[in-house]
């Protein structure tokens, strides 16, 4: 049994991503929460991760990128949330007493959209979401996909509309574009008085507080707390015709909406609204301290065995990511492991499931900020960073014992796809050796072609591909070439009917391939014959994820 305070350790734990699709304002707002939690002291201490569009055949700014995103993988810190003290204090009735100093771990994703296959492994890792949306581009592609990995998750997620100090499109607008775009109710829990130039406030709508926003500064000014929207003072504060339309605006959120159901966002069903301006640090701490009271502490993780609570007593944990060591003399890497249940505890064996083997780590690191340290022990909800020699493959898991296997951790059909050939034939076995790492890094995929046998690689972007060689190059001193494939997709295929899927494959051997795990993947290389194959093979599955 975990000890009472055990058990605290973990209800107190909040870990989850930003997701945006890039530029929306992900890194800013990041900040800004660190600075909130007296993580960090002055703006413009977290980089920027992503790589400049105009960049991405520079080297410099792919090993910039692989630096930084260890440094700021994930970024822990304390906070202690002011609303319902301050509430308390004020004599406001209904508020509940909080003096829990909340554990915040804020799992940076890569900006770069060729990374996000990286994004969406990140997302197995998390307990809920927050989604940065820039209030004058609305829902981009980005924005889209990520939501879908939640969707598919069940991942609670917050919206965060972003850029309020600019001209953007219109509240309203922004909601129904959300809802109808991202496939989730809304809820605006605050509702912004005008926008750009005339941008005014904040009315926070779970708070009942308005806040007034002062462009040149990086602090927000005293909130003013207010139990009716038709209090004559908000009108002193914005005028009487902002303040006309702020009442109008709530009683249309009123009528339009249904009240805001915390149990329909833990259910990933309905994303609470929030507005504001990350940049000038306006409507940040609103967001933060709704989201410490409603995201979920660790959630349960489901095993193909069983579901594992956080509140177990016996250590569970699964790799989601590893990151190489970019001193290509020392072949270490870090594994990320995210815990998922009971208490991990330095120098412990634990079992490496897959490799039927007891392991014990001597220097465990955890995230606080931006700073790395060694642990003693971390709870459910936390990553550990596990220094690893290519033990550790995505998807590995570590337990006290049991023979666990996590799900969710799927890798999705690629976009592009290319023959990899070696160019050096007396570094063949480099060659292998690096491309086989890569791949349990998970920096793309590979498959193999069953008719000719040749090594294909499959990415979400060209980056990658230059990824792939330059680190063959520089870690394991191998030379590769790409040879050009025109491929449309990759889909896994499964059939309860064995005669009709041996039909299959017979007849399409052309364009089959099996998967590192030896599955079978179907390659289309075009829509049409993929649409063919499922009209004509009505028993066969065709999976774009190759978790089914
Ligand atoms: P990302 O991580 O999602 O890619 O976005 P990031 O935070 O880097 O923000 C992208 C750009 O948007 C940055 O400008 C940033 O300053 C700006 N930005 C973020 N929040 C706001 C906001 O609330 N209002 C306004 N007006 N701008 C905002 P940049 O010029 O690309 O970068 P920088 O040179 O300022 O760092």
């Amino acid at each position: 049994m975990l000890t009472n305070q055990e058990q605290q350790e973990i209800l107190r734990r909040r870990t989850f991503a930003i997701i945006s699709h890039p530029d929306a304002g992900k890194t800013t707002l990041t900040e800004k929460l660190l600075l909130y939690g007296g993580a960090i002291h002055v703006a413009g201490a977290v980089k920027s991760n992503k790589i400049r569009k105009t960049a991405t055949s520079d080297w410099m700014e792919i090993e910039k990128q692989r630096g930084i995103s260890v440094a700021t993988s994930v970024m822990g810190f304390d906070y202690r949330p002011t609303f319902h003290n301050e509430k308390r204090e004020s004599g406001a009735e209904n508020t509940k007493a909080d003096d829990t100093v909340y554990h915040i771990n804020i799992l940076d994703t890569p900006g770069h959209q060729d990374f996000a296959e990286d994004t969406f492994r990140t997302l197995t890792a998390v307990d809920s979401a927050i989604v940065v949306i820039d209030a004058a581009k609305g829902v981009e592609t980005q924005t889209r996909r990520l939501m879908e990995v939640c969707r598919m998750r069940k991942t609670p997620v917050m919206v965060f509309i972003n850029k309020m100090d600019r001209e953007g499109k219109d509240p309203f607008d922004l909601l129904d574009e959300v809802e109808r775009e991202l496939g989730i109710h809304v809820r605006p829990l605050s509702w912004p008085i005008n926008q750009g130039q005339r941008f005014k406030g904040v009315y926070n709508i779970y708070q009942s507080t308005l806040d007034l926003y002062q462009p040149d500064k990086t602090h927000v000014t005293e909130s003013i707390r207010f139990d009716d929207v038709t209090d004559p003072q908000i009108a002193a504060l914005v005028g009487d015709k902002d303040a006309e339309k702020l009442q109008e605006d709530l009683e249309m959120i009123e009528g339009v909406y249904n009240p805001f159901s915390e149990a329909d966002y833990l259910a990933g069903e309905l994303a609470p609204v929030f507005f504001g301006s990350a940049l000038n640090t306006f409507g940040v701490k609103e967001l933060l301290e709704c989201f410490v009271h409603i995201a979920p502490s660790p959630r349960p993780v489901q095993a193909e065995e069983r579901e594992v609570s956080p509140m177990e007593d016996k250590f569970t944990g699964f790799c989601f990511k590893i990151h190489a060591n970019m001193d290509p003399n020392h072949r270490s890497c870090i594994a990320f492991f995210k815990i998922c249940s009971g208490k991990f505890v330095r120098n412990t064996y634990y079992k490496h499931v897959r490799k039927d083997q007891q392991m014990r780590f001597a220097a465990p690191t955890c995230f606080m900020a931006q700073r790395k340290e060694t642990v003693d022990e971390a709870y459910a909800g936390d990553i550990i960073g596990l220094p690893d020699t290519g033990n550790f493959k995505i998807g590995d898991t570590l337990t006290s014992g049991e023979n666990l296997h996590f799900k969710g951790l799927p890798s999705f059909s690629p976009e592009m796809f290319k023959y990899i050939e070696n160019a050096d034939p007396m570094k063949q076995k480099q060659l292998d050796k690096g491309v086989a790492q890569l791949m349990d890094e998970g920096v793309a995929q590979l498959f193999t072609s069953q008719l000719n046998g040749r090594k294909i690689i499959g990415t979400v972007g060209q980056l990658q591909f230059e990824v792939i060689q330059y680190r063959l190059e520089h870690e394991y001193q191998a030379k590769c070439r790409w040879q050009p494939l025109q491929m449309y997709k990759a889909c896994w295929i499964e059939s309860d009917d064995a005669a009709e899927l041996d039909t299959f494959k017979k007849r399409k051997a052309q364009y089959m391939a099996t998967d590192k795990d030896g599955r079978d993947v179907f390659m289309a290389d075009s829509a049409y014959v993929l649409q063919m194959a499922q009209n004509d093979y009505k028993h066969i599955t065709f999976h774009f994820t190759s978790e089914f």
